[in-house]
């Protein structure tokens, strides 16, 4: 390995693109002639604030945010936005809807129950979040500000194959596929993204909001959490992550040159499908998701022995194949295909896939 690339299938943070990387080192010390990395720049100056327009033009423009909505850069990662959803929604009837589908849709629940009063609209534990269920199985109250889901379970490698609908706004987490396919923007009153996976480093939120949502929030509402005035200062009431925001404007100008979303889920589909092949044909190996709920994202399988996953782990990584074990609440193991994947590393995977379940027979 030494100097080599790797291929890295941790679920976040996760690979970026090569291009992308290497675009910044180049300007790493000198950003466009201006004798000044983007990192030691104002975020005031005229230089950075061409870097974010863009930014956010190119978010609009990649995930066709219709006019009606806003996009904001906020810090405290999705955890933060657990926070900040319940804060800014729940003041309109005082309660709000939550499905339940895996780890953070569970918090975000939990979180929320501190503003308001939370009704579990679905529930997956029983199944061991196997499943993600449908339009008809979603027990929505009447009267909820808000109706809350998560749209793929980086943990448990489910994901929702559809919008769901509410007689409210409907908020989505997709902070493991955002960008990674179509999103019916309009369908939603709010979704946000930890941009750690698909969209660029760690440190950064990125909530599109329908601006008729913000102003309702809580009087407690720390103000560097309130959706109102994000809006009113364009995501500049305090320093912004100005170089997270760079780095997500280089990763939308290659989601552009990739073919924008739909060439993001041609992509997708090809990751995705191998592993899922071969899973299926395994005499070793077992998907841990249900067919219908299987996440194109993150691709969660197990051996049925933890011995053998523990080995398996080890023995990719030795060949180049990294970050596979499944989150520790689970075990297992766990590939996460975003964006930033190549293709030729999922052909790895599963032809070394093929090679383990040869010489460890059951
Ligand atoms: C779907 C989902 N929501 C929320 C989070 C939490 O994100 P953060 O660490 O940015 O707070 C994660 C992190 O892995 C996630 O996968």
């Amino acid at each position: 390995m030494g100097k080599e690339r790797i291929y890295n299938f941790s679920a976040g943070p996760s690979m970026l693109p090569l291009p992308v990387l290497e675009k910044a080192a180049s300007e790493l010390t000198n950003y466009n002639l201006s004798g000044m990395s983007v990192m030691e720049m104002s975020h005031r100056s005229k230089a950075y604030q061409e870097i974010f327009d863009e930014t956010k033009a190119l978010m609009r423009e990649i995930l066709s945010v219709p006019e009606s909505h806003e996009i904001l850069f906020m810090q405290g990662g999705a955890t933060g936005q657990f926070a900040a959803v319940a804060m800014n929604l729940m003041g309109a009837t005082g309660k709000a809807d939550y499905a339940v589908t895996g780890n953070f849709s569970s918090l975000a629940a939990k979180e929320a129950k501190k503003y308001g009063e939370v009704h579990i609209a679905a529930d997956t534990t029983e199944k061991k979040h196997t499943v993600i269920p449908r339009q008809s199985e979603l027990d929505l109250s009447a009267g909820a500000s808000y109706f809350h889901y998560c749209a793929n379970n980086t943990i448990y490698g489910t994901e929702w194959d559809y919008t769901p609908r509410a007689d409210c706004p409907v908020v989505a987490d997709m902070s493991s596929n955002l960008l990674s396919k179509p999103v019916d923007i309009a369908g939603h009153g709010l979704i946000y993204a930890g941009v750690q996976k698909n969209m660029a480093p760690a440190g950064m939120a990125a909530v599109i909001v329908d601006k008729h949502l913000a102003g309702r929030e809580l009087p407690c509402t720390p103000t560097i959490l309130s959706y109102k005035t994000t809006i009113e200062k364009d995501s500049m009431y305090n320093t912004p992550p100005t170089y997270n925001i760079y780095m997500l404007g280089l990763v939308l100008k290659w989601v552009k040159e990739m073919g924008g979303l739909t060439g993001m889920e041609q992509l997708r589909d090809l990751r995705s499908g191998l592993l899922y092949d071969f899973l299926d044909n395994s005499k070793l190996f077992t998907g841990c998701a249900e067919k219908s709920a299987r996440s194109k994202m993150n691709v969660t399988f197990r051996t049925g022995n933890a011995d053998l996953d523990a080995k398996f782990v080890r023995e990719a990584a030795a060949n180049g194949l990294v970050s596979l074990a499944g989150h520790r609440i689970v075990g297992g193991m766990r590939a996460s295909l975003y964006n930033a994947m190549p293709v030729e590393g999922v052909r790895r995977l599963v032809d070394f896939m093929g090679r383990f379940e040869l010489n460890n027979k059951i």
